[in-house]
């Protein structure tokens, strides 16, 4: 498995395993089928109602806790909603830690909710804090007031919306860009661009497999969801192609900017 470093050290994997709107009675037997496959990175969040089946599923998989990397989201506002919440979060994941810990989406009361991810980092409760759906200014603005840098922000990435000017802002911050919907959801003028199907061809794989890769080689860690077993495999096997420098500008010109759905206002571009 490909690895990224964050910025305090802490290793990740570059793909995991995503569970947004898998409902929790189909998230142990998922998460399980993904950690068999091979993922050691899963993706969760409070908002998802699925962090216990997630950890029933590490437990089950029979992995050592130190060989997984479980990422969780907090929705909560506050310092002491925040602390409280994180510390549910862990009883129901039934594991001592996380190693990700990210803020949900903005809220207005970030700082504070950031100090909250800061002292659960001091006290060992999770190995790494950072943001989800939070612009440059508002990234800026947690760096400013913190004493733990955040080592990554996860927001909507993929062909059709490449953010190419938050990569290079949190690049220069030496934070790790993480795609959320990296597929775009699935949904129609994604996997099915003609521009994209003709070059996958060209390489023997899929769509899905040409995208993932993409984004692999701008040196953003990608988590796919699927609940199919063939689509899971496919999107953990994209070490073995390499896309060559005219198809990757080719892929770059694919870029429109473009969120699935305008959520949140505050990340288009013209906000920051
Ligand atoms: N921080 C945030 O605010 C936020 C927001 C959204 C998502 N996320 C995280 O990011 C993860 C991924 O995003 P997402 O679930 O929204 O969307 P996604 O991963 O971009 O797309 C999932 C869709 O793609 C299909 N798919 C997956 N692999 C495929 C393949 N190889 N070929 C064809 N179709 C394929 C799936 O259908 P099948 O099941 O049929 O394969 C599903 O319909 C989430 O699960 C969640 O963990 C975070």
């Amino acid at each position: 498995m490909k690895t990224v470093k964050l910025n305090n050290g802490i290793v990740m994997p570059a793909v995991g395993y995503g569970t947004y709107q898998t409902a929790p009675a189909q998230t142990t037997e998922n998460v399980l089928q993904a950690l068999r496959t091979g993922y050691r990175l899963i993706d969760t969040a409070q908002y998802y109602g699925n962090e216990a089946e997630v950890g029933e599923a590490l437990t089950e998989s029979g992995l050592l806790r130190d060989q997984v990397f479980v990422t969780t989201k907090v929705q909560t506002s506050g310092y002491a909603e925040t602390k409280q919440g994180l510390d549910e979060s862990l009883r129901r994941f039934n594991h001592d830690y996380f190693d990700l810990v990210i803020i949900h989406w903005p809220t207005g009361n970030d700082a504070e909710t950031y100090r909250a991810l800061e002292d659960a980092y001091h006290d060992g409760k999770v190995r790494a804090i950072g943001l989800s759906n939070f612009n440059a200014d508002q990234v800026q603005e947690i760096i400013d007031g913190a004493t733990v840098e955040p080592a990554i922000d996860q927001i909507e990435t993929h062909l059709m919306w490449q953010q190419k000017r938050m990569h290079a802002y949190l690049t220069s911050r030496g934070m790790v860009h993480e795609s959320y919907a990296p597929l775009g959801e699935g949904q129609p003028g994604f996997l099915d661009n003609p521009v994209l199907v003709k070059m996958a061809a060209r390489y023997h794989v899929t769509p899905a497999q040409l995208t993932l890769r993409f984004m692999n080689q701008e040196n953003i860690v990608v988590i796919p969801k699927t609940l199919n077993r063939k689509h899971m495999a496919e999107n953990l096997d994209i070490f073995g192609f390499t896309i060559d420098q005219d198809d990757l500008r080719a892929l770059e010109g694919l870029d429109q900017k473009r969120a699935i759905d305008g959520w949140p206002a505050t990340m288009q571009e013209d906000q920051y």
